[in-house]
């Protein structure tokens, strides 16, 4: 289930799209850290200087959707490389075709589903792509561990990718990991990328690319978007235990035990 700006005409192109050495592809189920991961690979690639008289969007290429950087082809294949491709796609639909066969490089970034559930709510609420969703957590939560909610079943989404990641070209990354363990995941990223990159500037990147920075600075915090205000949010791990009630957590662990089961696949809640 797709949110209405991505059109079929966008995926068509997104799904055909002629990718070559040096392109890098982000994607993640909504809500899981993409934005910050986005603006990590800007920096990689810029060596840790953030590119001047624009904003991090429009560093972006969003090729399926229909609302924000609708590129035409030609456009396309005429940007510089490194190109920096963002998708929300699940691995059957990934940009560029099948990525065993593709030269782009795929990182995904997974979360903990309960901080997604709960951040997804937040976010979705009142937006008018959304249909301006108004319903109470309650009833979200179960369209969500229903997977019927845009970008359909986090657990299917995020295992496709999660079975690729032999793959030498996909690289599967966690907001939690992120957060604990900042340089160690950001030095793994820019190595998979083959970029190198010195302690000072993942240093540079971890100060430029921290929440605060990220949601006071006019390059990285949405302004230019009326409905994104709250976007920045919590931008924590864990905030889903202000939300969920003891029953309601105990039921989604077992739903998680069950859908994971085998897949050695694990996140932090906490
Ligand atoms: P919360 O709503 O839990 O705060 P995405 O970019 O994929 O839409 O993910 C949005 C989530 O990432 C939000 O989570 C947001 O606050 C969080 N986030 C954005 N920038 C961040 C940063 N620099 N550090 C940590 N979390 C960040």
């Amino acid at each position: 289930m797709m949110p209405p700006y991505i059109t079929t005409k966008r995926y068509g192109l997104s799904r055909t799209l002629e990718t070559r050495t040096g392109d890098i592809c982000y994607t993640s189920y909504p809500k899981s850290g993409s934005t910050w991961l986005a603006y990590i690979l800007v920096l990689i690639v810029n060596d840790g200087e953030t590119p001047e008289d624009t904003t991090l969007r429009d560093c972006l290429h969003w090729v399926a959707s229909s609302w924000t950087y609708p590129r035409s082809e030609q456009e396309l294949r005429g940007l510089p490389s490194p190109r920096i491709f963002k998708s929300h796609m699940p691995y059957a639909m990934a940009l560029g075709g099948d990525p065993s066969r593709s030269p782009c490089r795929y990182v995904y970034i997974a979360r903990n589903p309960k901080d997604v559930a709960v951040s997804y709510y937040f976010f979705e609420r009142e937006k008018s792509w959304s249909g301006n969703y108004s319903g109470p957590w309650e009833h979200w939560l179960k369209l969500f561990t229903e997977g019927r909610v845009q970008r359909g079943d986090w657990f299917d989404h995020v295992l496709g990718w999660w079975h690729s990641r032999s793959l030498e070209n996909v690289l599967f990354l966690k907001y939690e990991d992120l957060c604990r363990d900042f340089l160690g995941e950001v030095g793994k990223l820019a190595s998979f990328l083959d970029y190198s990159i010195s302690q000072g500037t993942l240093e540079k990147i971890r100060e430029r690319t921290s929440f605060g920075a990220m949601s006071s600075t006019e390059f990285s915090n949405m302004h230019e978007i009326q409905e994104f205000t709250g976007f920045f949010r919590e931008g924590r791990i864990g905030s889903w235990k202000e939300q969920f009630t003891k029953e309601q957590s105990e039921a989604f662990d077992e739903l998680c035990a069950r859908r994971l089961a085998g897949s050695g696949l694990e996140f932090d809640f906490d």
